[in-house]
C-alpha cells in the first residue's frame, strides 16, 4: 500500500479493512483496529471475521468482483454491536482485493426494537379496557336489556374503563411532548416550596379517602426561597406523580412526608441544588424492581395498579421531566418500611 492510500484509510473514521487476493489482510484503519483489537495486516481474514454471511460475501467479491452487504454481529464487546458491512472490489496491480466497510447500526436496531416493544405495550394496554367495554355493550344489548340495576352497574364500570383509556392517551401525549423537548433546557423560575403546597392541596381529596396524612417540611434553615430553573407545569406533574404514588401505594392511614432542602453543592449535580424527597411508610417493595421502575408500563403489582386506575406511565414521565431539568431521580425502598422517591434539581446560585 502506498503511504497515500494508508493515510486515506486512516482519515476515514468508519472501520475499513482491505483484504488482498491471498485472503489476507492487506491494510486496516484505526477504526477497524478498535473493533478488532487482535487483528493486524498479514493475518487471514477468516481468523477474525468468521461469520458465514460475511465470509460468503468476501469470497463472492474476491472471485467475481461483485460487491454487496452483509450483517455482522460483534459479541466481543460488553454489549452486542451490529454492523452493516459493505464489500467492494478494488483492483490493485492487476489483482482483485476487497474493501470492507463497517457501519455501526446498533443504535438503529435498538431504536427499532424499542418502538416495536412500545407499540406492543400500548396495544395491550388499550386492548384490556376495550375488550371490557365491548363485552358490557353486548350484555346491555342482550341479557341485561331490561335490568335497570345491572345497567347502572355496568355503565359505572364502562365509565371507569373509558376513563382509563382517556388517561392513557393523555399520558402518552404528555410523554411524547416531554421527550421531544428533552434537549431544550427549561427557562422559567419555579418556587419549589409553593409548588409542593399547591400539589398537596390538589391531592387532599385522594389523601383523605386513603386516610393518609400529608406533611411538608424544610430540612434546611428555611431562609430564602427554594427556587429552581424549570418548567412550572412539568415540575408540578413530577411532584403530583410521586406524591400520588406515595398516597396510593403507601399505607392506608399512614403518613406521607415531603422534605425539602437546599444545598450549596450537591455532588451528583456538581453545583447548588434543591432536594425534594417524598417518603411514605407503606409496604415498600423488593429493591430488585428499582432499575426498571421508570420504564413505561412497568408495574410491580399489576393488579393493584390497574384497580387504582394507573397507566404505569407516571414514573416514566417523571424521569423524562427530571432529565430535561438536568436533575436526578433516586429511588430507595425497604420492604415493610416504606419508599422514598428523591428528586434533585439544579438551582441557580
Ligand atoms: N411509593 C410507592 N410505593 C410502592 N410502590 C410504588 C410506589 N410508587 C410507585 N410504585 C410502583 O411503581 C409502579 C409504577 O408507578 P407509576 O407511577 O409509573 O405507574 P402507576 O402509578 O401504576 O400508574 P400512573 O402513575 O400512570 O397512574 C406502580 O405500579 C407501583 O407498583
Ligand atoms: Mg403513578
Amino acid at each position: 500500500m502506498s503511504d497515500f492510500s494508508n493515510e486515506l484509510l486512516a482519515a476515514i473514521p468508519m472501520p475499513l479493512i482491505l483484504i488482498g487476493p491471498d485472503q489476507r489482510i492487506a491494510a486496516m484503519n484505526p477504526g477497524a483496529g478498535e473493533v478488532f483489537p487482535g487483528m493486524g495486516p498479514g493475518g487471514h481474514y477468516l481468523t477474525v471475521l468468521r461469520q458465514p454471511a460475511l465470509s460468503a460475501l468476501v469470497e463472492q467479491c474476491l472471485n467475481s468482483g461483485e460487491g454487496g452487504t452483509a450483517r455482522y454481529v460483534d459479541r466481543a464487546m460488553m454489549r452486542e454491536a451490529s454492523y452493516r458491512v459493505g464489500a467492494a472490489a478494488v483492483m490493485r496491480d492487476g489483482a482483485r482485493s476487497v474493501l470492507l466497510s463497517f457501519e455501526d447500526v446498533s443504535d438503529v436496531e435498538w431504536a427499532g426494537e424499542m418502538r416495536r416493544d412500545f407499540v406492543a405495550n400500548v396495544s395491550h394496554e388499550l386492548k384490556t379496557p376495550l375488550t371490557a367495554l365491548l363485552g358490557f355493550i353486548e350484555t346491555l344489548r342482550g341479557p341485561a336489556r331490561d335490568d335497570a340495576q345491572a345497567r347502572e352497574r355496568f355503565l359505572a364500570i364502562m365509565e371507569r374503563e373509558a376513563g382509563r383509556m382517556n388517561r392513557l392517551v393523555a399520558d402518552l401525549l404528555v410523554l411524547s411532548r416531554v421527550e421531544s423537548a428533552e434537549r431544550q433546557r427549561p427557562t422559567g423560575r419555579v418556587n419549589i416550596e409553593e409548588l409542593v403546597k399547591t400539589v398537596l392541596l390538589s391531592l387532599q381529596v385522594l389523601a383523605r379517602s386513603e386516610e393518609v396524612s400529608l406533611t411538608m417540611s424544610r430540612r434546611d434553615d428555611g431562609s430564602g426561597p427554594l427556587t429552581v430553573q424549570g418548567d412550572h407545569d412539568q415540575l408540578q406533574q413530577v411532584l403530583t406523580n410521586l406524591i400520588e404514588n406515595g398516597i396510593k401505594y403507601g399505607r392506608k392511614g399512614g403518613n406521607l412526608r415531603v422534605d425539602l432542602e437546599r444545598f450549596d453543592r450537591l455532588p451528583a449535580l456538581r453545583g447548588p441544588g434543591v432536594r425534594i424527597s417524598v417518603e411514605d411508610d407503606g409496604d415498600g417493595f423488593d429493591p430488585i424492581h428499582i432499575p426498571r421502575l421508570t420504564e413505561r408500563f412497568y408495574r410491580i403489582d399489576n393488579h393493584r395498579s390497574r384497580t387504582m386506575g394507573g397507566t404505569g406511565l407516571g414514573l416514566a414521565i417523571a424521569k423524562h421531566i427530571v432529565n430535561r431539568h438536568r436533575g436526578r431521580l433516586r429511588i430507595k425502598t425497604e420492604p415493610g418500611r416504606g419508599s422514598t422517591f428523591t428528586v434533585l434539581l439544579p438551582a441557580p446560585s
